[in-house]
C-alpha cells in the first residue's frame, strides 16, 4: 500500500480538483456551482426575489468538490487509484482483508450481502428475526428463504438482543445447506452479546457469518468499546459509519475477511445495488472519518465518552431517571447513588407496576452481555412518562433523541459530543422531573385501573418472546418480488388460520418484532400468542385488521 494512514487520497484527489481551476466540460451540471454563482451578479438573475435561489456560501463550498469519475478520481466500481488507496487504508483502520465503500448506507451493504451469499434461487439463509427492513429487501431482491431465528430477549428491560449460540447450533444442525447466517449486533438501544461463538458454529459448518453492525462502526476502536464483528471472526460487515462515526449521511462501508464469500460476485452486486455516480463528498467523507480514526486512534472517543461520563454521574443524582445497561455492569460497578436497573427499581414499584425480580437475583437469565457506552438508554422510573413523552419533553429543551419508544429514550453520544451537550441534556432532565412532580405525585397515590391494565399490557407484550412454546427458528418462507395479489388472499377468523401461510406481517409493538412474517405458515403457538396479546390489549402493526379479530392468509394452493 503506498499510503500512509494520515493520508486522505481521495479527500486529497477532491481538493486537488478543486485549486485546479480546470473548466469543467463533464457532469455534474452545476458545474462546481457555478449555475448558482453566476446568478449572483444582479444582471442574470430576475428582480424579485430571485435571490432566495442561491444557496448559501457554504453548500457552494461543498459544490467546488461535488465531482465525478474524471481523470484523477478513480471509479467506485473499478478502483485503481485514490478509491482503491482510500478502501485499503479503511481495511487497514477496521481490521478487514478488504473494504468497500458504500453511498447508499448500511442498506446497500446488507442487499448486496445477501444478492452474493444467495447465488440461486431459493437459497436459504438463517436470519435473525428482528432485522432492519433492508434485511427483508435484500431476501426479497435475492428470491431467498430465510429460517428466521428467535432473538433472546434481554429479561430486565424485555429488547431483543440477538440469536443465542444455541439457537444458531440448532439452525444449523438443521439447515445445512443454508448458504450463510446473519445477525444484527448491537442493536438499536446498543445491546449486544459475544459473536465469538456464533462466527465458529458458522465457520464449523462452512457458512459465512454476515453480521448487520450498522450501529457498531466505532466498535473495538477504544478499549471501552465492545470487540467488532470482525474480531470476532464476522466473514462480511456492514456499518454505517454515518451513524456512530463521523462520515456524511449515507456513508457507510462493508468489510470482508476469510475465503467464504464470493468477492468477485459481491463487487458485482455492489455495482447493481449503487449508483453508478457514487457521490464524492459521501465517499471523501468516509475517507476523512477513517483518517480521523487511523491518526488519532483511541483518543478520537476520549472527549465524547467523557461526556457521556458526565452525563450518567449526573444523571445518578436525579433518581426519577433510570438508565438501561448490562447485568454483569451492574453486579461489578453500581454507579453511585444510582438506583437500581430496571426490572428492580423502587420508583417502579411505587407507581404500582409490576416488576421482574431485581437484576442481580437473575445472572444465569443475562440477556447481554455488552452495551455501547454512546447509547445512553434512559426511562422514567416513577412510570409517569413513557418513552415517546419523554422524548417529547426533551426536544422542548432543545434536547433532540435518537429515538423512544413505549418505555425508553434512547440519547446518542458520539465522538463528537461535549460536556456542554450532557450538561444541557442534564438541565432538560431535572427541569422535566420538576415539572412532573404534580403528575408523579397522582400516579404513586392512586395507580388507576387504566395504570394497572396499562402495566398488565406492558409486561406481556414484552415477554412476549420468552414464551416457552415459541420455536427457536422457523420453517424456511419463501421472499419473492412479486406483490400479493388481493384475489390470492382471504380474510380468515384468528381461531381458525393455524396451518394457513400468513400474507401480512404481524409485529406487537413493542418489542416490534415481526411475530409473523408474510408467507411464514401460521403455527398454532403463533395463534395463542397472537390470541393472548389480543386480549391483553397489545399493540399491533401490519396487520389490516387492527382488532386481530382475523388476519389474511395466502389462499391454498395458490402460493
Ligand atoms: C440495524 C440497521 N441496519 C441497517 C440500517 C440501514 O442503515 P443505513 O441508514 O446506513 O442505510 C439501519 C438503519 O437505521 C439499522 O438500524
Amino acid at each position: 500500500m503506498k499510503y500512509k494512514p494520515y493520508h486522505a487520497p481521495l479527500y486529497e484527489a477532491l481538493l486537488h480538483y478543486q485549486e485546479s481551476g480546470n473548466r469543467s466540460f463533464h457532469v455534474p451540471g452545476h458545474k462546481n456551482g457555478q449555475a448558482y454563482r453566476s446568478l449572483m451578479n444582479p444582471e442574470n438573475r430576475k428582480q424579485h426575489g430571485s435571490s432566495d435561489v442561491i444557496p448559501t456560501a457554504a453548500f457552494l463550498d461543498m459544490m467546488q468538490m461535488d465531482v465525478t469519475e474524471i481523470t484523477g478520481t478513480d471509479d467506485l466500481h473499478h478502483p485503481e487509484g485514490v478509491i482503491l488507496g482510500a478502501q485499503q487504508l479503511a481495511a487497514d483502520c477496521f481490521g478487514a482483508e478488504e473494504s468497500f465503500f458504500l453511498v447508499g448506507g448500511s442498506t446497500a451493504g446488507n442487499l448486496a450481502m445477501l444478492l452474493t451469499v444467495c447465488d440461486e434461487p431459493q437459497s436459504i439463509v438463517l436470519v435473525q428475526r428482528n432485522v432492519h427492513k433492508s434485511v427483508i429487501h435484500g431476501l426479497m431482491l435475492a428470491g431467498a428463504r430465510a429460517v428466521f431465528l428467535e432473538p433472546h430477549v434481554d429479561p430486565s428491560s424485555g429488547l431483543a438482543v440477538m440469536p443465542s449460540a444455541e439457537t444458531v447450533e440448532a439452525a444449523v444442525q438443521a439447515y445445512p445447506e443454508a448458504k450463510g447466517v446473519l445477525v444484527t449486533l448491537p442493536n438499536y438501544y446498543g445491546m449486544g452479546d459475544d459473536l465469538k461463538p456464533i462466527a465458529d458454529i458458522c465457520h464449523a459448518a462452512g457458512m459465512p457469518l454476515l453480521v448487520d453492525e450498522a450501529h457498531g462502526a466505532h466498535y473495538g476502536q477504544h478499549p471501552e468499546l465492545p470487540a467488532s464483528a470482525l474480531s470476532c471472526g464476522a466473514d462480511g460487515v456492514v456499518q454505517s459509519t454515518h451513524k456512530m462515526l463521523s462520515a456524511f449521511t449515507m456513508g457507510a462501508m462493508l468489510h470482508i475477511q476469510g475465503p467464504l464469500l464470493n468477492r468477485s460476485l459481491l463487487r458485482q452486486r455492489l455495482a447493481m445495488v449503487q449508483s453508478s455516480s457514487p457521490s464524492y463528498l459521501v465517499m471523501a467523507s468516509l475517507d476523512l472519518a477513517r483518517r480521523l480514526l487511523h491518526v488519532q486512534g483511541a483518543d478520537t472517543f476520549t472527549a465524547g465518552l467523557a461526556a457521556v461520563d458526565a452525563f450518567k454521574r449526573g444523571l445518578a443524582e436525579l433518581p426519577r431517571f433510570q438508565l438501561l445497561q448490562p447485568v454483569q455492569a451492574l453486579q461489578q460497578e453500581p454507579p453511585a447513588g444510582a438506583e437500581p436497573a430496571a426490572g428492580g427499581n423502587k420508583a417502579a414499584d411505587a407507581s404500582g407496576r409490576p416488576t421482574a425480580p431485581p437484576a442481580a437475583a437473575m445472572p444465569s437469565a443475562a440477556g447481554y452481555t455488552a452495551q455501547d457506552p454512546f447509547k445512553v438508554v434512559i426511562y422514567d422510573g416513577a412510570g409517569v412518562l413513557s418513552g415517546y413523552g419523554l422524548q417529547q419533553q426533551l426536544e422542548a429543551y432543545g434536547c433532540v433523541p435518537e429515538m423512544s419508544d413505549e418505555r425508553y429514550v434512547v440519547l446518542l453520544f458520539s465522538l463528537g459530543s461535549t460536556r456542554s451537550d450532557a450538561e444541557h441534556l442534564l438541565q432538560a432532565l431535572e427541569h422535566i422531573s420538576q415539572a412532573n412532580e404534580n403528575e408523579l405525585r397522582q400516579g404513586l397515590n392512586e395507580p388507576s385501573a387504566q395504570a394497572a391494565k396499562k402495566a398488565v399490557h406492558y409486561i406481556s407484550t414484552w415477554n412476549n418472546l420468552q414464551d416457552a412454546s415459541v420455536e427457536p427458528f422457523s420453517e424456511p418462507i419463501v421472499f419473492s418480488l412479486q406483490p400479493l395479489s388481493e384475489k390470492d388472499t382471504a380474510e380468515v377468523e384468528l381461531e381458525d388460520c393455524a396451518g394457513y401461510r400468513s400474507a401480512e406481517m404481524i409485529i406487537p409493538y413493542p418489542p416490534g418484532i415481526p411475530l409473523l412474517y408474510a408467507g411464514e405458515r401460521i403455527s398454532p403457538a403463533a395463534v395463542k400468542r397472537i390470541q393472548l396479546l389480543r386480549d391483553e390489549g397489545s399493540r399491533f402493526h401490519g396487520a389490516a385488521d387492527d382488532t386481530l379479530r382475523s388476519l389474511k392468509i395466502i389462499k391454498e394452493g395458490q402460493k
